[in-house]
């Protein structure tokens, strides 16, 4: 059986999911959430009838470029960024509609898997995130982040901590 890696090795070496490693999402870094999606999508296809390897590929790119757009349509924004990437069409629909029930429904069997992967993953991360305040790892990470991620002015920071 063809593993999760082997699914989106080249995906993850592409320089627009490199550079989310520097990024923060849900106090975590977004490669983490993205990783994090696309194994549970990878697991999840099977149970829904999907295929696995557009649902491990659109995982892993559906929250790319998400600070350009809102909370609504971030998707479409991914979704775009993931066509110019070379992405098929099932990769892209999949990704449009992952925020579910905020805006549209999935109109396919991976974007159904796609909306409970990312759901879980979030909550995932954020377990994580909480696990780590006790040890510190967590405010440590976050403030790493806030140094790489240009989104995060010095400014802001200091009001976050
Ligand atoms: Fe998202
Ligand atoms: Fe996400």
């Amino acid at each position: 059986m063809k593993s999760c890696e082997s699914y989106i090795r080249d995906l993850v070496a592409h320089p627009k999911v490199a550079e989310t490693r520097h990024l923060m999402h849900h106090n975590v870094s977004k490669q983490e959430h993205l990783l994090r999606s696309a194994r549970i999508s990878y697991r999840l296809a099977p149970v829904f009838g999907a295929d696995r390897g557009i649902c491990a590929r659109a995982a892993l790119l559906h929250d790319i470029d998400s600070r350009l757009g809102t909370w609504s349509n971030h998707g479409h924004i991914a979704a775009r960024v993931a066509a110019q990437m070379g992405e098929p069409e099932p990769v892209c629909r999949a990704i449009v509609p992952h925020m579910f029930p905020v805006g549209p429904a999935p109109t396919s069997r991976e974007g159904w898997v796609l909306v409970i992967a990312d759901k879980l993953a979030s909550l995932f991360d954020v377990t994580n995130f909480m696990v780590g305040l006790i040890t510190g790892r967590s405010q440590r990470l976050r403030r790493k982040l806030a140094q790489s991620d240009p989104f995060y002015s010095a400014r802001r920071w200091r009001r976050w901590t």
